[in-house]
């Protein structure tokens, strides 16, 4: 028997996207917030940099929107450039009304404002070099103080449901079958509108800056649900991670090249001004390229990230965190150069929306990384995401606010159906299929490309697949195979989007096609059951 709870609206992730989201609906519209792990485990909390926006004043909108169309390499949809932009003064003020606690500029009373690749101006609004910590506590305090807004933690979404009303032709989003990690018992959560604030799929990849629960959930159930996702060849890689054999992914923030830190060889010599005029400051991709061209060119291991030139105080003052995660490894980066890689960092593409988070299908929102609003093009400029988590979130609430009185309640109620599965006896498959998967995403679908590593890819991808899909029917779920099985979508999405792209532009770069096409086109994959033809009424029937 599968229960059931309805609320107005159902959150799934409880990321900046999907905290201000909830934090924008009114006090008598009754919210569930689900999160598939604690309540801060998404990329938000990890959020280092800072916030893009124009907050100076010799600063710009126009500036803030050139900077941001000439990283996406042609590809940002303008309307949404600007729009995010135009939006991005009122997205601080609200956080800072929120209680979040910026850091200001020592000679000043204003905000200090930093720089990152890109941007041409300063416009990096921070907290030290733990923005994300800042900002999401802040706002985690805000909804739990909420009366209408439920927060179900260890919760994890595994598919949409769908449904069609008597005489529509049309299918909307009536909730989602969510596994309880706590119960091991799948419940349908049933809701007038549901918002996928998901986060990224960057644990695709081997390496990679994200939090382990960025397996690209919420794109994967959209594609499954009927919504078109673009755009997924473009996945930005972090030009400087830790570079150390004990030490899990961690990010060397970009401010720290915005505060003067230079790349160097390990002979200390600098090689990125070979590679674009603005040298450590040129777009990500761009960087990144530059590092991987170096360490292959000279076998290296890594790169070095240098701030040691400047004083102790102004090194520890800025970046506390880095200082102290580095010194865990024995690198005092007050004295010393650090070793850096590249990693996965962010995902571009995603779920198809408009300028209100609406997806393909009736009452389904997608916002923040798991959405594509055409803002980042085949770049996203650094810290460009946060506000768009910002921007986004209130734009999908106020619409959801403007349509909640006409939507009829759900009344379809398919059961979940395990009837057919057993408990896994195998679970070496999962742990195996994933690691093959995120293997082979690096080696052939990483920052160089050819034709024949995606083609070895594809071919994977669907052996995969398809060893993924029987286990999927005849096993009961658990955490690790509905990631995979999402991971797997995902990762086809991207090789497929790739193939399709016969041209170099932005983070999508092929040795087999290392020019620009004259028009830049985006790459929409259109799923098959597109505009929610199916009612999707279960995993064994679906
Ligand atoms: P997330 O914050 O990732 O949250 C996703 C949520 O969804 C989580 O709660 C997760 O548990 C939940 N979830 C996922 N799948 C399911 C499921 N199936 N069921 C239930 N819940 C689910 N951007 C900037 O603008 N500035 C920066 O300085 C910056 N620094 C960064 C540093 C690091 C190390 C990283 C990794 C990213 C950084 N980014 C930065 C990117 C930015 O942090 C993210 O793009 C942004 O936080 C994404 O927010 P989100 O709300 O979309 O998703
Ligand atoms: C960073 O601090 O370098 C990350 C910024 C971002 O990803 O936007």
């Amino acid at each position: 028997m599968t229960n059931t709870f309805y609320h107005d609206v159902l959150i799934i992730g409880s990321g900046a996207a999907g905290l201000t989201a909830a934090l924008h609906l009114p006090e008598e519209c009754s919210v569930a917030i689900i999160s598939k792990g604690q309540i801060n485990d998404g990329s938000t909390w990890w959020a280092q940099g800072g916030i893009a926006a124009v907050l100076d004043d010799d600063d710009t909108v126009e500036r803030h929107v050139k900077d941001t169309l000439s990283a996406g390499a042609g590809l940002c949809h303008e309307d949404s450039v600007r729009f995010t932009v135009e939006n991005s003064r009122p997205a601080i003020q609200w956080l800072i009304e929120q209680g979040v606690q910026f850091t200001r500029d020592e000679n000043s009373d204003k905000y200090h404002l930093t720089q990152e690749g890109g941007h041409t101006h300063r416009r990096i609004i921070h907290s030290a070099d733990a923005t994300g910590k800042a900002v999401h506590s802040t706002l985690i305090d805000q909804v739990y103080a909420r009366k209408n807004i439920e927060i179900l933690t260890g919760h994890l979404a595994i598919d949409l449901v769908t449904q069609a009303d008597a005489g529509s032709p049309k299918y909307r989003c009536t909730g989602a079958y969510v596994y309880s990690l706590a119960t091991d018992k799948v419940d349908l959560f049933q809701a007038k509108a549901v918002i996928l604030a998901t986060g990224g799929a960057s644990k695709v990849y081997l390496y990679t800056s994200n939090p382990d629960g960025c397996s690209g959930d919420g794109i994967a159930m959209a594609w499954r649900a009927g919504c078109r996702v673009a755009n997924m060849e473009f996945n930005q890689f972090h030009p400087t991670c830790l570079f150390h054999p004990s030490a899990k992914t961690f990010l060397l923030t970009e401010a720290l090249r915005g505060e003067g830190a230079k790349l160097v060889l390990g002979n200390g010599e600098r090689f990125m001004e070979q590679f674009h005029p603005m040298a450590e400051l040129a777009p990500r991709d761009v960087v990144a390229r530059a590092i991987d061209h170096e360490m292959k060119r000279l076998g290296l291991d890594c790169v070095f990230l240098d701030i040691s030139h400047k004083s102790p105080e102004f090194v520890q003052s800025h970046f506390p965190t880095v200082a102290a995660e580095c010194l865990k490894y024995g690198i005092d980066i007050t004295k010393q150069p650090i070793p850096v890689v590249p990693a996965a960092h962010y995902t571009c593409g995603g779920v198809v929306v408009d300028k209100h988070g609406r997806t393909d299908l009736d009452n389904l929102y997608a916002i923040g990384e798991t959405s594509f609003t055409g803002l980042h093009g085949a770049n996203r400029m650094a810290s460009n995401s946060l506000l768009e988590c910002i921007v986004f979130g209130i734009a999908a609430a106020k619409d959801v606010i403007s349509k909640l009185g006409n939507i009829q309640a759900p009344e379809y109620q398919p059961e979940w159906d395990e009837s057919r599965v057993t408990d896994s006896d195998e679970d070496v498959v999962i742990s195996h299929n994933w690691d093959e998967l995120r293997r082979f995403m690096w080696d052939y679908v990483g920052i160089v490309r050819t034709g024949k590593r995606l083609e070895r890819a594809n071919h994977r991808i669907k052996l995969l697949q398809k060893e993924i899909a029987e286990y999927y029917s005849n096993f009961k779920v658990s955490n690790d195979l509905i990631e995979l099985r999402n991971l797997c979508d995902v990762a086809q999405l991207i090789i497929r989007s790739a193939m399709a792209r016969k041209e170099s532009r932005g983070l999508h770069f092929s040795l087999d096609f290392p020019n620009l096409k004259p028009f830049a086109r985006d790459t929409i994959l259109v799923p098959l059951n597109f505009a929610a033809q199916d009612v999707i009424v279960g995993r064994s029937e679906a």
